[in-house]
């Protein structure tokens, strides 16, 4: 079985407002991404990490993470104006052999081998599953002019998060068919729901968090404190 994983890190950070894309904002010295790519080189089920970056950001990916953190399994891939293109292009790029792919934010650098084990093992059983957490907020949908349409029953409600983990063959159907129908999803699993294949949860980690905002980066700081994972 070939498992890969594509962590797209291409994106523009806006609404973290610091002067340097977020992969490579660094935590305790070391870049986000660093500690992101950490956990998937280190698990022995994944064959191939494909970090899809922004076009004038090789120097700074191959100077501040790859080359100071020995990495054995990377190929580093260009990255498209939205998540969706840039995990098309990371798509585009794995190995032909892939029997499994997987879509882990780089912006999600508290991720734990565990949690990909049970992806990975489920996935071979489902086909698709995305891992979530139990929402722990009351959810109401609104509408355009911001009054409540609906309260849904918090019990059904899941939170979202990565890793997303497909059959390759799927995954790709999924994206081309929405290149097709113009559909534009904010994860994977959307562009698979699409073709109205069941998609499964893996329950994660609520620390698990992508950091979007700048108090996430002191959130992060604590969770890597508490759980001693600052290197
Ligand atoms: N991403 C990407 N290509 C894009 C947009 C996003 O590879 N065109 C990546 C980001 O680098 C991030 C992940 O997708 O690792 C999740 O996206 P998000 O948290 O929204 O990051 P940004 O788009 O960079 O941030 P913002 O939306 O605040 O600008
Ligand atoms: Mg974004």
């Amino acid at each position: 079985l070939f498992t890969s994983v594509i962590i797209p890190a291409a994106g523009q950070g806006r609404r973290m407002n610091a002067t340097m894309n977020k992969p490579y904002l660094t935590i305790n010295g070391k870049p986000i991404l660093a500690y992101t790519l950490d956990v998937f080189e280190k698990c022995p089920l994944i064959d191939e990490i494909i970090v899809v970056i922004n076009k004038d950001e090789f120097e700074i990916c191959r100077q501040e993470v790859l080359k100071p953190y020995h990495y054995t399994k990377i190929k580093l891939v260009e990255g498209g104006t939205t998540r969706q293109k840039s995990v098309y292009n990371g798509l585009l790029a794995v190995n032909p052999q892939t029997d499994i792919v997987m879509t882990h934010d780089g912006a999600r650098p508290m991720i734990e081998e565990s949690v990909i084990v049970k992806s990975i093992h489920d996935t071979m059983k489902y086909k698709a599953t995305v891992v979530g957490v139990p929402a722990k907020n009351t959810i109401k949908v609104i509408n355009a002019e911001s009054f409540v349409e609906y309260t849904p029953n918090r019990d059904y409600l899941v939170e979202i998060q990565t890793p997303q983990t497909f059959e390759y063959t799927l995954l790709k159907e999924a994206h081309e068919r929405a290149i097709e129908l113009g559909i534009e999803g904010t994860d994977d699993a959307f562009l698979v729901e699409h073709l109205n294949c069941p998609v499964k949860i893996v329950i994660g980690h609520y620390t698990n968090i992508k950091i979007t905002t700048p108090e996430d980066l002191i959130i992060a700081e604590a969770i890597f404190k508490r759980f001693q994972k600052d290197d």
